[in-house]
């Protein structure tokens, strides 16, 4: 019997190039965004094809307040309009949604529809989505250790308590990171769970992600051979 392929538990994915890919064809910044969207939507059905539990989105993060003020604004204009107008393509493919960064730090409206989703796509069981807005990695570990703090004062910090704060302590931390348009860092994502994960990167831009490359992000994690730090 032949054995079912490896694919992550958690995938992240840091989609990046939607200005790029705008820029290419003379369109403002905020139609690659629009056009990212669709290629997210992509990449979700195909993920819960090949059996991913879970898919943290990178879509806005701590820094990603020094764009423009058109910009941050077309962002959040998205967020609202789409994060929950999108209701049914999530209960159509049993998508389940979550979020995760510092949701106090959005604007109301956005926050507003961020919870309304989570809550309407509770009892989807395909797929989980996560959202990473105003979201860091260094943000999230500060606001842990302040979370665990504020519960035992005067307590000494360990990895567990650190773990067990996190925004989202009940998923399985991210298997493998990957992010599109050619660019080679974090940039502040996951960092507590990244310790781990396996990275890998790809030239083209967000808005051209379609099935085939998640097919293919599958197929580079099953040639890993993950080791956590002993011997194989
Ligand atoms: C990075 O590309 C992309 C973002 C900061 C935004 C990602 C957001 C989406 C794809 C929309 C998601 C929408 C919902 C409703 C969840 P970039 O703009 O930095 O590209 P560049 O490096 O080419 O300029």
């Amino acid at each position: 019997m032949e054995d079912k392929p490896v694919v992550p538990a958690h995938l992240g994915i840091i989609m990046d190039g939607n200005g790029r890919w705008a820029k290419k064809r003379s369109l403002p910044r905020t139609a690659g965004h629009a056009e990212g969207l669709k290629a997210l939507k992509r990449v979700i059905c195909e993920a819960a094809r090949q059996g991913i539990g879970y898919v943290t989105f990178y879509t806005f993060s701590t820094e990603n307040w020094k764009r423009s003020e058109q910009e941050v604004k077309y962002l959040m204009h998205l967020f609202v309009s789409k994060i929950h107008g999108e209701l049914a393509f999530y209960n159509k493919h049993g998508i389940r949604i979550l979020a995760r960064g510092d949701l106090n730090g959005l604007p109301e409206e956005v926050r507003h529809a961020i919870e309304q989703t989570v809550l309407e796509t509770s009892n989807n069981t395909t797929i989980t989505a996560i959202v990473a807005i105003n979201y860091g990695g260094r943000d999230e570990i500060c606001r842990a250790v302040n979370k665990f703090l504020s519960k035992n004062p005067g307590q000494g910090i360990t990895e567990t308590a650190i773990a067990d704060n996190l925004d989202l302590p009940q998923v399985p931390p991210v298997d493998m990171i990957v992010r599109s348009a050619n660019e080679k860092r974090l940039s502040n994502f996951l960092l507590w769970d990244s310790a781990y994960a396996e990275l890998a990167f790809y030239e083209k831009f967000w808005p051209d992600w379609n099935e085939e490359d998640i097919r293919k992000v599958c197929h580079d994690y099953s040639q890993r051979v993950r080791k956590f730090g002993g011997v194989e």
